[in-house]
């Protein structure tokens, strides 16, 4: 079986609500016929279902960017998962390095996430990544070991179907210095390896990472080309109609 292809717009805290109705149109119109290649947007919690409605019954699929990890409480300003699953998203995405880094989101809180997520028919879109200071210090493996390890405590073998994980270079991340090709094939291996140390060769085989960190429309097809780079998490790139359709489109 071949690993699905996923190509994630991540619109952060941009676009009003009319501004992310129209990019989604824009997209929906240049998609029709991408064959087997999956598309999912991430847009601000409060268009998450006006997004959905838009994209029922096409090819691109809907994910919120943050959820808590408890179903229902008094956690003033959260998204619980039955709301995620209520406005018709089908992933969320867990432990974007600007919720660990911004936010202090741990491992144990990703953890929590991830589960909470499969619990409620969600697909987990799980981040990792090392920060710039890591990499120079040779500690990239140790991390990503660290983050897929405790991110996964839990998961079982079954469940690994329903989960994607993005690898992110926390210092390629909005900087416009992407990692170069063989850098994130390397880290997809590793990723690759861990997770079969956790299940085994099959479960690693079907895994999709996607790479994420200053994804563009003149870097992507290097990536894509890469045999452990099975899509793309986008950023900056995904918030105009033709530079992600571009990236999407990639040959
Ligand atoms: P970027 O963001 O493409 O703007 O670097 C990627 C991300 O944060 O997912």
């Amino acid at each position: 079986m071949a690993r699905r292809k996923i190509f994630a717009g991540n619109w952060k805290m941009y676009k009003k609500r009319q501004e992310a109705l129209d990019l989604v149109k824009g997209l929906l119109a240049g998609i029709a016929d991408i064959g087997e290649r999956e598309v999912v947007v991430f847009p601000p919690s409060p268009w998450a279902k006006d997004v959905a409605d838009l994209c029922r019954g096409s090819q691109m699929a809907v994910g919120m960017q943050n959820m808590h990890f408890e179903q229902e409480g008094a956690f003033t300003g959260e998204v619980s998962p039955l709301m995620v699953k209520d406005a018709g998203c089908r992933y969320i995405l867990i432990g974007h390095s600007e919720r660990r880094h911004v936010f202090g989101e741990t491992d144990d809180d990703v953890n929590k996430k991830v589960m909470t997520a499969l619990k409620n028919d969600i697909e987990p879109v799980i981040c990792v990544g090392e920060l710039l200071k890591e990499r120079e210090k040779g500690l990239t493996e140790e991390v990503l070991k660290r983050q897929v390890v405790k991110g996964l405590a839990g998961v079982s073998a079954e469940q690994m179907k329903n989960i994607v994980i993005a690898y992110e270079p926390v210092w390629a991340i909005g900087t416009g210095k992407v990692a170069t090709p063989d850098i994130a094939d390397e880290a997809h291996r590793f990723i690759r390896k861990v997770v079969e140390g956790l299940y085994d060769a099959k479960t690693a085989d079907l895994v999709p990472v996607l790479y994420g960190g200053s994804v563009k429309p003149d870097n992507i097809a290097g990536l894509f080309a890469k045999e452990h780079i099975d899509g793309v998490l986008v950023g900056g790139a995904s918030l105009k109609v033709d530079s992600f359709l571009d990236i999407v489109r990639v040959k």
